[in-house]
Order: C-alpha cells, then structure tokens, then sequence
C-alpha cells in the first residue's frame, strides 16, 4: 500500500511538474532567453531555473552562427546588468525594490533572501511560473519577501497597486524591457512610473538609455573594437528573431533622453555600473586581459538614476 501511495503521489509530481512546465509555452520568448544568458554565465538560480521550466535552450550552436561569441557577450551583459543592479540596491539601502517585466528572476530571489521585499511586475504567464521557482528554490526569507504581480507595463492602476503593497521609498529597477516596447506603450510606461516616484519616493535604475553605447563596449571588452560593431548588430539580429519586430535603439542620445524624460516629469544623473571591480560568476571563463577590460568597463557611468521631477 506504502509502495503504491508513492508511486501515485510520484506520477502525481510528474504530472503537475509537466502542466506547470507547459504553462511556459506561451511566455515570451525573452524571459526564456534571458535566463539562457544568465545560465551561461554560471548564475546558479538562473541554472536551477531553466531546468525546472524544462525547456531546450532557445539559440545554440545549430541556430547562429557566431555562437561562441554572441553567448559570452550576452551573458556578460546580462550578468553586468543582474549583478550592478543589486549593487546599487545594496549600497543605496533600499528595503524595497520593483522588478519590472524581469522575467524569472534570480536577482528578486537573492534580494529577498537578504531581506528586501521585491514585488516583480510581469505578464500573467510569467508570473505563475516565478511563484514556481520562487517555492521550489527560495529560502524561507526570500519566499516571505518576494512576490509576482502581474499587470502590463503600461496599466496604470496595476503597476501603482503593485507599488502600494511596499511601505517606504523604492528602487525600481528596468532594463531591457522599454527597448522592445512600442512608443506609445513606453511613454504610458514612464508616466506610470512618474506617479510611482512621485507616491512613493525613491527612483528608477535603468541602462537602456545607454544600451547600444554599453553592449558594444562589452563586446570590445571581449573581442576588440573592430568586433564589437558586428556583435552588437547580430546580437540585435538574433532578438529581432524572437521578437519577430525590430528593437528600438534610439532615445540613446543623451540630450534626446533627457527631453523625453522631462516630458514625463522625470529627470536623471550617471552612475558608474560598480563602485569596486564586480564579482562576477563569468569571470571563470574570461582570459585575464578580458577580465581586466571588463573591470574598466564597470566603471563606466551607463547606469541613469531617474527620479520624479
Ligand atoms: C528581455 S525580458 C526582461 C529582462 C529583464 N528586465 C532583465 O533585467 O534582464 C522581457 C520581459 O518583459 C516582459 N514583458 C514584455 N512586454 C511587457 C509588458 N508590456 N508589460 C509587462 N511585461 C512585459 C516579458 O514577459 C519578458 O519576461
């Protein structure tokens, strides 16, 4: 009888394992994607992630061409942007940070392990399979403090409702989200995040005012500049195959963000990625002339540090 109990409650697991897997089917791509760089870099949350999700990687060898390079870069990027974030959030001491649209997110899991309280702001789908990573893997702390809440970028009343579960200043952090947003979805994104800033205090963390500036330079970190054009137009190549629309570069001149941003109600200042050289998970796998560009490289101001007018 003990037998047949376990073996029912095993095919039981399997069974919701597989529905919950299957859940994921209709995510966006991206978040698949990113975790597939963060994976690569050797994060282990992100590792744990992509193999509960079940899913083969997205882009392999078979798929692109210039694979080896594209991986490296990417999960670099991707690691930069994962590790300098949660460095600004540190230093600043920020108890309460957003999320937006970050897809399963490693960083939510370690800041609520440390005591933070992380409301993370995605897309229905995405949202059932983070509360799955989160009770698979969080620690007790980090299941107490951070939590899925999902609502559209550009809806107002959900993003502000998601805000009011937090007592005290904020740090929101975005990347690599407004870049694929059509126009109009981005603007009600930035006056959304204006009425958040101005409710709640605090301010928005981003790089991707900076992105085709910042993504380049970490391609010529790892392959030289006379590589890093050609990186940064297949790495965009490759999203817009996922994407299947093109991503927007432009708002990457400082004054012409800057107007946009004031346009909002927001203004912003530069901050350098990392105030010390970063730990990083990757560095494993880089030459110690790369490491060494990558630890110039995270000196440099691409981080903007916006706050409500
Ligand atoms: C490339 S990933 C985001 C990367 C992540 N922010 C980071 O820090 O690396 C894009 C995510 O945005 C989400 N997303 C796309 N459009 C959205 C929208 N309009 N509102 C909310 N989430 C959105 C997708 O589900 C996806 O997980």
């Amino acid at each position: 009888m003990k037998k047949f109990l376990a073996v029912m409650m095993f095919a039981l697991m399997l069974v919701t394992t597989q529905a919950r897997a299957a859940e994921f089917e209709m995510v966006e791509y991206s978040a698949q994607v990113k975790l597939q760089w963060l994976a690569a870099a050797g994060i282990p949350e992100a590792q744990k992630f992509l193999k509960l999700i079940e899913r083969p990687v997205f882009f392999n060898a078979d798929n692109l061409d210039d694979f080896e390079r594209l991986e490296l870069t990417n999960s670099l990027y991707q690691e930069l942007n994962m590790q300098a974030a949660m460095e600004f959030v540190r230093e600043n001491n920020y108890k309460n940070v957003m999320d937006l649209a970050c897809s399963l997110s490693p960083r939510a899991m370690i800041l609520g392990d440390e005591g933070r309280k992380v409301a993370v702001g995605e897309l229905q789908t995405v949202c059932l399979i983070g509360d799955w990573c989160l009770e698979e893997f969080g620690s007790k702390k980090a299941i107490n403090n951070v939590w899925y809440d999902a609502y559209w970028l550009q809806d107002k009343a959900g993003m502000m409702a998601s805000a009011n579960k937090l007592k005290g200043e904020v740090c929101i952090i975005e990347q690599g989200v407004m870049i694929y947003l059509a126009d109009d979805v981005r603007a009600q994104m930035y006056e959304n995040l204006r009425d958040v800033l101005k409710k709640h205090g605090g301010c928005l963390i981003t790089s991707d005012f900076t992105q085709k500036k910042y993504f380049t330079d970490v391609a010529a970190a790892l392959y030289g500049e006379q590589n890093a054009a050609t990186l940064y137009d297949e790495t965009k190549a490759m999203y817009e195959r996922v994407f299947d629309d093109k991503i927007a570069d432009d708002l990457q001149d400082e004054q012409e963000a800057l107007e946009f941003l004031k346009t909002h109600g927001l203004t912003a200042r530069k901050v350098p990625l990392f105030n010390k050289p970063p730990k990083l998970y990757i560095s494993k796998k880089l030459t110690p002339a790369q490491l060494q560009a990558v630890n110039e490289l995270a000196k440099k101001d691409y981080l903007w540090v916006i706050t409500a007018l």
